[in-house]
């Protein structure tokens, strides 16, 4: 089950998602995190944040909306806090995900992170808007990611990892920006911009009026950005987007995923990261694959 990302070996290419695994301490007791490949902290920047006003979460058909608004307790308390309890976990694995409003504080965020033990991988989330360029989001502009994945992979002591948006028209061509720029990864994808409405009262049912999609429903619209990625770059791919059973996740792999993360599905069930680990075992075991390694790009047109 294992797999190699940018020099970083993985017992299994399953991965607790961001934001949906909170610092990964808190799930000690819920699962064995010796079982999944590893898993990616909540957003971290400079500063805490307090985040958005609820309503924050709803359910959608097929997946849910959220515009948490990036609520985290930022790089300092995380590696004061939460990463001495990261580094006692039996064989956890920790990717910390990083963002900040301006290519400074994730320079910041990064350059604190370097000096702490207990992670192997950076996560650069590219969907974050750039308030000195006009709330541009980083990763729908070519220039501002190519110049932020550049910077950042300029101070990064580990491997850097860089999280695409998909609300682009062309994600080949922003992957394309992101390896040239350096980046040793990428993951996609992120949550789809979306808008639900009350009928009653008219009124957006997300207090920040728009929020992310995610889950079960994106899942067909990910499985092709990341076989579109996957035929723009040469360096490896996590994929994700809906994952909820073991076959979500062989789908993604044979699009051209090396590894795959699973957010929405762990809020059904915290174990569900777990869960598809063991069961992509057994289903590379029933389908007669030897190694998990080989499922990837093995889509046969
Ligand atoms: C409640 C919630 C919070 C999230 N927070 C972050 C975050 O802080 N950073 C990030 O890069 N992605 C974040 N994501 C996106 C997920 O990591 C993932 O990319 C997305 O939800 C698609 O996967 P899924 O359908 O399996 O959830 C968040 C998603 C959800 C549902």
């Amino acid at each position: 089950m294992r797999v190699k990302i940018a020099g970083v070996e993985l017992r299994s290419p399953v991965i607790a998602a961001s934001g949906t695994f909170a610092y990964g301490v808190e799930f000690e007791e819920i699962l064995s995190t010796d079982r999944i490949g590893a898993f990616v902290t909540k957003g971290l920047s400079l500063h805490p944040m307090d985040g958005n006003k609820a309503p924050r979460i709803i359910e959608t058909t097929g997946g849910m909306m959220n515009a948490i608004g990036l609520q985290n307790i930022g790089v300092d308390a995380f590696i004061a806090d939460k990463l001495p309890g990261i580094r006692k976990m039996r064989g956890s694995v920790c990717i910390a995900n990083v963002f900040g409003y301006s290519i400074e504080d994730c320079i910041g965020v990064i350059e604190r992170l370097n000096k702490a033990e207990g992670l192997v991988m950076y996560e650069l989330n590219a969907s974050c808007p750039n308030t000195k360029h006009g709330g541009m989001v980083f990763g729908t502009d070519p220039e501002s990611l190519g110049e932020l994945v550049s910077r950042c992979k300029a101070v990064s002591k580990r491997p850097l990892l860089v999280k695409l948006s998909p609300n682009v028209t062309n994600i080949g061509g922003m992957a394309r920006v992101a390896e040239a720029a350096g980046a040793d990864a990428v993951s996609l994808v992120n949550t789809f911009l979306s808008l639900a409405i009350d009928t009653e009262t008219r009124k957006p049912r997300i207090a920040n009026i728009t929020g992310g999609l995610s889950g079960p429903a994106i899942k067909p619209i990910a499985v092709r950005m990341v076989w579109d990625v996957a035929r723009s770059v040469n360096i490896p791919i996590i994929g994700m987007g809906g994952i909820a059973k073991a076959e979500d996740a062989v789908e993604f792999l044979l699009a051209g995923a090396t590894a795959v993360e699973v957010g929405t599905a762990s809020y059904a069930d915290p174990r569900a990261a777990e869960k598809i680990a063991n069961n992509l075992e057994r289903w590379c075991i029933s389908h007669d694959v030897a190694k998990v390694a080989d499922l990837t790009g093995g889509l046969r047109l």
